[in-house]
């Protein structure tokens, strides 16, 4: 039995089972023979969920970086570490080697210590997907200082709050982005973000779209030129096991973003185990994550995991239309990839077009499909298999979060059965449990409730940058002695998950959590209005859209509607970014509230759904007219 890689469905038990019997000696026997340590641990797993506190590996000393590209140099220098694939597909591909990407990572990590970044320092990634984004993660990994990507469709006030919010001293970005047919001004988004961020003393600027920006002379510096004159070598921070590595923001469903910290050790052993075993990686495969680095997924399965078992990632600037529907598939037949990973809104949006954009591409070097980010329903699942897959490719339905690191709910391709719409079985060492609202945990099968994991992994994020207690209250409260994860699951007559989506208010557009609060701060900003309340509705490429109930000052009843409509949708690009836009927006006298004058997003949720039939008791609202009244006029 190999403990590393599992191979079939017996394995797989065999190896859960072991795993959950004796979790400390289940990863530290992965830990021990599968990655480069400059110390062992003293322990390893020390832990408490009421505090909450979670050590893996304690005592232990490495550097991320000497596992993801230092020691493959021997055995595989000249392997292509990062296949970077341009936007425009007449741009010739970059075959990235490990020998080169540890040049490169070198002499940026040296150009970091020069700007005077240390150890423990925070840096404000804010990049497009060019090869200058990986390099910059792993070039601050390998000093020691944690990195905090944002995502480079954030709005200028959006990034400005996750500057302040870790207190970073540099932002590195780059001169402009594209987009399919479109330019970006990215350095433009940050210089407006800084005249809210004094502390910022350094921007670093990547060339890419060599377009005309104002440097400012004091604080702005163009990359190239410091990389030329950096130094070639630069031996790896030695950093303890439980040492922060990066902070990562994901929406509340209360006020801010909240900032994730993961850390070292545990957070590479898991990655790496579980890339390894998702997509069941060969030494020759291709793998290809369509995720941006600015998330969760692009950190775990493009950067760290991949290349702590010196696999090929590729790295895709573009989108899936640009120039045609067809992209991802050119893609697939030209660098032949093995692995394919993806979100279901792509999907969806890709089974709306002509087939022929699947069928005239040669797809059989493909080994293995997955999605993540948001429950895949039946018919794009189908669609993936049939048409993508051409059946003969295991789907892999991953579960997981920002806050886990890592996929926690899987198929193993080869070994699970996969069932359409399923995560199907918890990797080994996971522990789900399903509780109901009274905090008892469901026993049995065909059953359902909220997802909670019972036992600590080592990949789950330490805390919230800044505010433990915000960590303690929205994770480890609602549950005693549970983390819990705000999705809701089933477990079917086998035991197989599915995630039926969030119960909390967080709604998942396009695969993107987002929190209903930022956005209604950001409408009630406006002038015109008073309050307002977001919903999710379904919508067939999204999986959900916003739908926005606003209620208008008094000031604002006299004014163009569409307009209004228009301002509002204005201001959220510009508080958080495009990605937030609401589809409809519903002027209304009121909103329908508990009297303790809580909004009931339920009564809400279900107008903006077209579900009016079994609206539930309404007769203890406190307004309980209101609800016929926004009924009658729902878009
Ligand atoms: C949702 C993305 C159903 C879920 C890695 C979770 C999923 C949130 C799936 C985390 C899946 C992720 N099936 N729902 N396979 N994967 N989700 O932090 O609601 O961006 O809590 O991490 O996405 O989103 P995040």
């Amino acid at each position: 039995m190999s403990t590393y890689h599992i191979k079939h469905l017996e394995e797989y038990f065999q190896v859960y089972r072991k795993s959950i019997r004796n979790p400390e000696l289940f990863w530290s026997e992965i830990a021990e023979e599968h990655f480069v340590w400059r110390k062992k641990w003293d322990t390893v797993l020390e832990w408490d969920f009421t505090k909450p506190e979670v050590k893996w590996f304690e005592g232990a000393q490495l550097n991320i970086t000497e596992n993801c590209i230092d020691r493959h140099l021997r055995v595989r220098g000249d392997k292509t570490a990062i296949l970077f694939e341009p936007n425009d597909p007449s741009e010739e591909a970059q075959h990235i080697t490990y020998k080169q990407l540890h040049e490169r990572v070198c002499k940026f990590a040296n150009v970091l210590k020069e700007q005077g970044i240390e150890k423990g320092d925070r840096v404000c990634i804010y990049l497009p997907m060019i090869p200058e984004l990986a390099i910059a993660v792993l070039a601050c990994a390998r000093i020691g200082a944690i990195h905090s990507v944002v995502f480079a469709g954030f709005s200028a006030t959006a990034l400005a709050t996750r500057i302040n919010d870790c207190d970073a001293k540099m932002v590195i970005t780059s001169d402009g982005s594209y987009r399919g047919t479109k330019t970006i001004d990215l350095k433009g988004i940050v210089d407006e973000a800084l005249e809210q961020c004094p502390r910022v003393q350094t921007v670093l600027v990547a060339k890419r779209v060599n377009s005309k920006i104002n440097m400012h002379p004091d604080r702005d510096q163009w990359l190239q030129p410091l990389l030329d004159n950096a130094y070639l070598d630069c031996d790896p921070e030695i950093m303890d096991a439980e040492d922060p590595l990066f902070i990562l923001y994901t929406s509340g469903s209360t006020g801010k973003p909240k900032g994730m910290m993961h850390t070292t050790g545990g957070y590479m052993v898991y990655t790496a185990y579980s890339f390894k075993n998702v997509f069941q990686y060969q030494e020759e495969d291709v793998y290809w994550c369509t995720a941006d680095i600015g998330w969760i997924t692009g950190h775990s399965y493009i950067v760290y995991g991949p290349l702590a078992n010196g696999a090929t990632t590729v790295m895709f600037e573009g989108i899936p239309s640009y120039p045609d529907f067809g992209r991802f598939w050119d893609i697939v037949q030209k660098h032949k990839v093995t692995q394919f990973y993806t979100a279901p809104t792509a999907i969806r949006a890709l089974a709306k077009e002509n087939l022929d954009y699947v069928t005239n591409h040669d797809l059989s070097s493909l080994k293995v499909l997955g999605t993540v980010g948001e429950p895949i329903n039946e018919e794009a699942w189908h669609w993936y298999n049939d048409h993508v897959g051409q059946k003969k490719c295991p789907i892999v339905d991953t579960w997981w979060q920002t806050e886990t690191g890592g996929i926690l709910i899987s198929p193993i391709p080869f070994a699970t059965p996969t069932k359409p719409t399923y995560a199907t079985l918890p990797m080994p060492g996971i522990q789900p449990a399903l509780m109901d609202e009274e905090g008892q945990e469901i026993m049995g099968n065909q059953v359902d409730g909220r997802l909670c994991i019972k036992f600590p992994w080592p990949s789950m994020a330490r805390t919230i940058w800044g505010n433990h207690e915000r960590y303690r209250d929205t994770y480890f409260s609602a549950f005693k002695n549970q983390y819990f994860t705000g999705d809701g699951a089933l477990r079917d007559e086998v035991g197989y998950y599915r995630i039926t989506g969030r119960v909390d208010d967080v709604i998942i557009v396009s695969g993107h959590n987002l929190g209903t609060a930022p956005i209604e701060d950001a409408i009630n900003e406006h002038p015109a209005v008073a309050e307002s309340a977001i919903v999710g509705f379904p919508h067939d490429v999204k999986g959900n859209a916003l739908y926005g109930y606003v209620i208008l000052k008094e000031t604002g009843e006299y004014r163009d509607r569409n307009n209004l409509s228009k301002e509002i949708n204005q201001q959220i690009t510009e508080r958080i970014g495009p990605i937030a836009k609401l589809d409809k927006i519903q002027f209304v006298p009121g909103l329908p509230k508990t009297r303790s004058g809580k909004i009931m997003r339920r009564i809400l949720r279900k107008i903006a759904s077209k579900e009016t039939e079994n609206l539930g008791d309404t007769s203890t609202l406190l307004n309980p007219e209101v609800v016929q009244q926004i009924i009658d006029e729902a878009l």
